[in-house]
């Protein structure tokens, strides 16, 4: 790749990381993109670096634009590693730059750098930089991703650098949303977006809605965003705003998702029925198999469905191994406004499905209990209780629905 002007003047720089299968734990199979930012003014100034690995690769795209020694200012807008830990390298080329960042972007930097052999000047939300013919405007996003993270605004770019926010893990030879709907689809481009707010910054859902409120009260006019990771909204910006905000507000469609694993294929063929009743209430129905499928495509088929059912054999008294791990995770990401249920089978004991519903509890979220257990192979008996179950799960999701309506 080669650096690429994004507006005039202003280059990514970033890198694409094709290999990229495991994000800490959520599994990326497109991969990702580290995106950073050139701005070629009278002050050269550099938006974020990129993961240290790809270090190499974005000097070398700076040095296509320009001799890195001149870079007058470093923002760093997120301190986590895939964004700040080749800062080092940068500023071995441009050592007397001075860096921006944020109070706390610059406590959490001290812990994972030299900090004292550079400059900084710490900035909060309001403070601006000339650059020359451009002018940059901070504004802290704390908890979108980090404590520390912030979003750097060029003014007569009419450009955001929205860091983490808006992003998505995607290696693509599009760098820019229409390039991408044209070599993929729109729906793919979406459902990037959705896995991404599921995956990463779900937890902080409140925190996001207060802060795109704050956003458009600036009143900032914005015809290009560009985030850290991804494809860069040039054609519809509104459209992803617009998508948080949906997201935000707990937004899902009238869907089940029926998240199971299998000992000896008992709990899935319970799977079977309870499926079919839910579409014979008229409720679409989205079946994964969890060790077949990797968690975070299946948080963020839940995320996308207003029910949730987890199908769960018991083993040694407790939930099977796979949706255990899976509700850990999820309960980490702290999931609003969907409607949970449990089934599965057991050969004595039982205890899955009870402590599924526990998990709910400590979640907060609704459930319909008690759920649904059968023992050892279900029966043709069974197979219409998994049906009546699967169609009264159904119902109770419609009724829940219409509070979002
Ligand atoms: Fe892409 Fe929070 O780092």
């Amino acid at each position: 790749m080669k650096a690429v002007e994004i507006k005039p003047d202003i280059y990514w720089v970033g890198v694409i990381d094709w290999g990229a299968r495991d994000f800490h734990g959520y599994v990326t199979p497109n991969g990702t993109t580290y995106n950073n930012y050139l701005i070629m003014d009278e002050q050269i100034t550099l938006l974020d670096t990129v993961k240290y690995d790809f270090s190499d690769i974005t000097i070398g795209n700076i040095k296509s634009v320009t001799d890195p020694s001149k870079i007058v200012n470093v923002i760093i807008n997120h301190i986590e590693t895939d964004h700040a830990s080749s800062i080092d390298k940068i500023m071995e080329l441009a050592p007397n730059a001075t860096i921006y960042i944020t109070e706390r972007g610059k406590k959490g930097l001290d812990r994972h750098a030299d900090t004292s052999r550079w400059k900084f000047r710490i900035v909060k939300t309001g403070d601006t930089l000339n650059i020359g013919r451009y002018n940059l405007l901070f504004i802290e996003t704390p908890m979108l991703h980090w404590p520390d993270s912030m979003m750097t605004y060029v003014k007569e770019a009419k450009l955001l650098i929205s860091q983490d926010a808006f992003g998505q893990h995607l290696a693509t030879a599009a760098r820019f949303d229409d390039e991408f709907i044209e070599c993929a689809s729109h729906a793919a481009l979406e459902d990037s977006v959705v896995d991404y707010y599921a995956n990463i910054l779900m937890p902080f859902g409140q925190l996001i809605k207060a802060k795109i409120a704050e956003l458009l009260k600036l009143g900032l006019e914005i015809d290009m965003i560009a985030p850290d990771h991804g494809i860069i909204w040039r054609k519809q910006p509104e459209r992803v705003i617009q998508m948080y905000q949906d997201m935000v507000d707990g937004k899902a469609s009238l869907r089940v998702a029926i998240i199971y694993d299998t000992m000896w294929h008992s709990t899935e063929r319970m799977t079977v029925p309870v499926m079919q009743g839910i579409k014979d209430e008229g409720v679409d129905c989205t079946v994964i198999k969890l060790r077949a499928t990797p968690g975070s495509v299946a948080v963020k088929e839940l995320w996308k469905s207003r029910g949730c059912l987890i199908g769960t054999p018991t083993l040694n008294n407790t939930i099977f191994p796979s949706l255990a791990g899976f509700l850990t995770y999820l309960r980490g990401l702290r999931p609003k406004n969907r409607i949970m249920g449990a089934f599965g089978s057991y050969g004595w004991g039982g205890g899955a499905v009870k402590e599924c519903y526990e998990e709910f509890k400590k979640m907060g979220l609704e459930a319909v209990e008690p759920g649904l257990q059968v023992v050892y192979k279900p029966s043709s008996e069974d197979g219409k209780l998994c049906y009546e179950f699967g169609r009264d799960f159904a119902r109770k999701v419609k009724e829940f629905h219409k509070k979002f309506e």
